[in-house]
């Protein structure tokens, strides 16, 4: 962690690799502590590459016990090892590689590689993992078929695992046991993956499409199998669905999972061997809510769908992440909108855009979907290259239509199987599939910053005339932005709430700098209902008058159009309770939001769920990025004004929505999900609103819930409401807590969000709480993340101890777990955004951790935030 600054690695300097390596032999023996793996690799010079070209392999983090070159000892002056790798200075043109090291799992805290969970030892290796198992060319376009070995104690390590189809397996003298694995499938090593434990198994079938059986396992620890069954059967409707959707079809004969539940990321689509966080996967009544169950079901079905998007179909270098992660997720999505309320799914993903990738699109983050540079990949696993990624797919298929966009993606799969390739390779596949031409469009992948859309309009006799203007803000390293291909989806409204017929204009083409349409013969000037769908990642600035926004709420048939008049409705409000705190005036009543709510209760949308999004409030966090730099103070106490007026007007129509628990127990299914949402959203208005008796009405359905999402509203009704009530509540989920790490994690979420005095004080004390384990990334996320994203006044404490307290968590994980070290910076990197001596004290914080020895991961967030 000392010594030279880390230095990038430029897109433009890719140079495919000299050597391939076809086939992988892997003997893993795992030991009392060192695990010694044994490698045998069948390598070919590329015809391209230059005969006297040295062979790099990566490693790190082990050491070496062996070096054989077609079963030679190789010797000392033909090979180097230093902290990164070994190099062969210049091997002959086909050999078979032997190499022997020894690592130590139990020591890996950076969980990555091999390292142990609990009892479990399981491996990661995206991105860069494999070289930490033993020395290999840690790059995607090298790829090989694997046989693995794995040797083990047979008490305490009964299940072995690797990818692809046990082809043996025994006993050996010892107590000692074996199993061998073969994966037919050409894969990168990012894709390897291995487990040993004792291991709870539930095991299931599925029979494809086109009559194959394969089996489904899943694994956790003992005590937790009866939390699976959710998953799997998240997992028959996935493999289902892509069949249906995409003619897609599993291509192993077994499919499993593991549950592990100290985990850096949500899960990992291992070839036929996928390792997931424990919270992505499993799930109960008692142990889980809805919000879980969706979350389990489509992070299931995301790591399947890797399987053609991503495994079959790889990315040629890291800087084409998104290639893989953007198409999955756009399936991911379109897979959860098949299976819930399309409206409210599509709502959640634009709140989540809005929420974190805005601004980290606009921050010292910003960084374009496909990046140019990275110093440590683990950083570029972001929600740009992800969620807008995603976006950017979505706007093809909504270009394409859906039938041009599925036959492109099938084309490019069957163009490029078995092969690694960019995410030029996949837009060209679109166009070559649709005659299209995507030129433009392709700015998507390379410019940073959200595009602004400016709209003005205007009406006269009959017509209407709508102007659209494009922007894209500079972003680090990135000026003087050409206009992008904005597909904006735009409806127009009558005032007797009938939607004008726009045919092909209900769609349309925004690329040039600015465009202007006229509508003809309208009876009176229409209310526009702007950018339908969110169908471009894009903000969207226009004067709306309030009683548009009013109008839009009841009629708007686009729902997320509709729940964004809502949303508009409320920033309004609280933008002007804003300006009226800084000019140190009475805050003012937010009437006409109050009369547009009490109007949409009068007519409610019939789908529950859909309700329960509109009646919920922007975030602290919206409302903060409507400012290029935000007033704490000013934030918290605006968006807690509005919503406590909101709650006292609303207090006897939300009454309605409190249910009980349902007769014949909890169904995760969207009539109860919504039921249960609605519930909750009534229990925070009448505890905003300090409704009479809401403490005993809240502790008594705490007490009463029969499933975790009654429990939870209950609690984080209580949240911010001293008493006995609460502390009776918290004490009693803590119990609950016990045995169930998850279940723990909510309760620390719970602690770490609470807008209770001194919050600071509580998440130190909490700090050496001896439930606390800064080892165990859920537990962190829970306690630190929640914190510094959950608690904008808490982190924000005048004092600048929230800081301070993050700062030393960032610490503390540089040396024990880098990448989650490196993630929780990205809330104090915000400090150019935060207003007056408290960005300052962002500031200093960040400078202070710069003057510190970093990991290469902390080490790039800090000074981009710096810069
Ligand atoms: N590739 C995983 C996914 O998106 C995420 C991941 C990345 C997991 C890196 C672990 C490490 O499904
Ligand atoms: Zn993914």
């Amino acid at each position: 962690m000392t010594g030279p600054a880390p230095q990038p690695k430029f897109r433009r300097d890719y140079q495919p690799p000299a050597y391939r390596i076809d086939h992988v032999d892997l003997h893993v023996d795992i030991g009392e502590g060192v695990t010694r793996i044994g490698s045998r690799l069948s390598i070919a010079r590329d015809r391209a590459a230059a005969a006297d070209a040295p062979l790099r392999l990566d490693g790190r983090a082990m050491q070496l016990q062996a070096i054989r070159i077609d079963g030679e000892p190789v010797p000392e002056s033909d090979y180097s090892v230093d902290a990164e790798g070994l190099t062969l200075s210049a091997p002959p043109a086909a050999f078979e590689l032997a190499i022997e090291v020894d690592v130590d799992p139990d020591a890996n805290t950076a969980l990555e590689g091999l390292y142990r969970s609990g009892r479990i030892l399981c491996t990661q290796c995206e991105a860069e993992g494999f070289s930490r198992i033993t020395y290999f060319p840690d790059r995607p376009d090298v790829m090989a078929t694997y046989r693995t070995r794995i040797e083990a104690d047979a008490g305490r390590y009964p299940v072995l695992l690797s990818n692809g189809d046990r082809v043996d397996h025994g006993t050996l003298p010892g107590g000692r046991h074996f199993a061998v694995y073969e994966d037919p499938f050409a894969k990168p090593c990012y894709l390897f993956a291995m487990v040993a434990g004792d291991l709870a198994e539930v095991a299931d079938t599925y029979r494809t499409g086109s009559g194959r059986d394969v089996a489904l396992r899943f694994y956790t620890d003992h005590g937790s199998e009866n939390e699976l069954g959710h998953a799997l059967h998240s997992l028959k409707q996935a493999m289902a669905w892509d069949e249906k959707t995409y003619g897609l079809e599993y291509d192993l004969d077994t499919y499993m999972v593991v549950a592990v539940g100290s985990f850096n990321m949500g899960a990992m689509e291992n070839k036929g061997l996928n390792i997931f966080n424990t919270s992505c996967v499993l799930a109960s009544p008692d142990t889980a809510t809805d919000g879980d169950y969706i979350r389990v079901r489509d992070v299931v079905a995301h790591e399947y769908f890797h399987n053609w998007t991503g495994n079959r179909v790889t990315c040629r270098d890291w800087f084409q992440l998104s290639l893989k992660e953007s198409l999955t997720v756009f399936r991911e999505q379109q897979f959860a909108a098949d299976h819930g309320s399309p409206g409210v799914t599509r709502i959640e993903q634009v709140r989540m855009l809005r929420d974190i990738q805005f601004p980290e699109d606009a921050g010292p983050n910003a960084h374009p979907v496909r990046p140019e540079s990275y110093i440590e990949m683990n950083n570029f696993y972001t929600i740009t290259i992800y969620e807008k990624g995603a976006e950017i797919i979505r706007m093809l298929h909504v270009i394409l239509g859906h039938e041009g966009f599925t036959r492109g993606v099938q084309h490019y799969l069957s163009e490029h199987d078995g092969g690694a390739v960019t995410i030029e390779d996949f837009v060209t596949a679109l166009e070559i599939a649709n005659g299209a031409d995507l030129a433009r469009f392709r700015l998507w992948y390379s410019q940073a910053g959200t595009p602004v859309v400016t709209v003005r309009d205007d009406y006269a006799g009959g017509r209407y005339r709508l102007t659209l203007s494009q922007h894209t803000p500079d972003t680090p390293g990135q000026t003087d932005k050409a206009p992008l291909h904005i597909p904006f989806g735009l409806g127009l409204i009558e005032s007797d709430g009938r939607a004008v017929d726009l045919g092909e204009r209900s769609l349309l083409t925004l690329e040039q700098p600015e465009q202007s349409w006229t509508f003809e013969g309208l009876s009176a000037r229409p209310v526009p209902s702007l950018l339908r769908g969110f169908s471009a990642p894009v903000r969207v600035e226009y004067d709306h008058r309030t009683e548009d926004l009013a109008h839009l709420l009841t009629h708007d048939s686009d729902p997320v159009a509709r729940w964004e008049a809502g949303q508009e409705l409320a920033l309004a409000a609280m933008r002007a309770a804003v300006s009226a705190y800084q000019a140190g005036e009475a805050l003012p009543d937010p009437t006409a939001l109050i009369e547009a709510v009490a109007r949409l209760l009068g007519d409610p949308p019939a789908d529950h769920e859909l309700l329960a999004e509109m009646l919920t409030l922007p975030t602290e966090r919206r409302l903060a990025d409507q400012y290029a730099q935000f007033d704490v103070d000013a934030v918290v106490a605006s968006h807690g004004h509005v919503k406590r007026q909101l709650a006292a007007a609303l207090q006897t129509r939300v009454e309605d929505f409190l249910t009980g628990p349902s007769a014949g127990g909890y169904r995760f299914e969207p009539a109860e999900v919504g039921r249960r949402r609605l519930n909750a959203v009534a229990l925070d208005y009448l505890a905003a609103g300090d409704a009479s008796g809401i403490d005993a009405l809240c502790l008594a359905l705490y007490h009463d819930a029969d499933n975790m999402t009654d429990r939870m509203a209950a609690l984080q009704a209580l949240r911010d409401r001293p008493g006995p009530a609460r502390d009776e509540a918290m004490a009693a989920f803590a119990e609950r807590g016990r045995g169930h790490a998850l279940v723990l994690d909510k309760w620390f979420s719970l602690q770490a969000t609470s807008r209770l005095p001194g919050a600071v004080a509580r998440v130190a004390e909490l700090d050496a709480d001896p439930r606390f384990d800064a080892t165990n990334p859920n537990r962190v996320r829970a306690l630190v993340g929640s914190f510094a994203r959950g608690n904008l006044p808490g982190f924000h404490q005048e004092d600048g101890a929230g800081y301070a307290w993050l700062a030393g968590h960032i610490r503390q994980l540089n040396e024990l777990n880098p990448q989650i070290a490196a993630r929780l910076v990205t809330p104090l990197a915000e400090w150019a955004q935060v207003a007056g001596p408290r960005g300052t004290a962002m500031r200093e914080q960040l400078a202070g951790l710069a003057g510190a020895s970093l990991s290469p991961d902390v080490y790039e967030m800090v000074t981009r935030a710096l810069d």
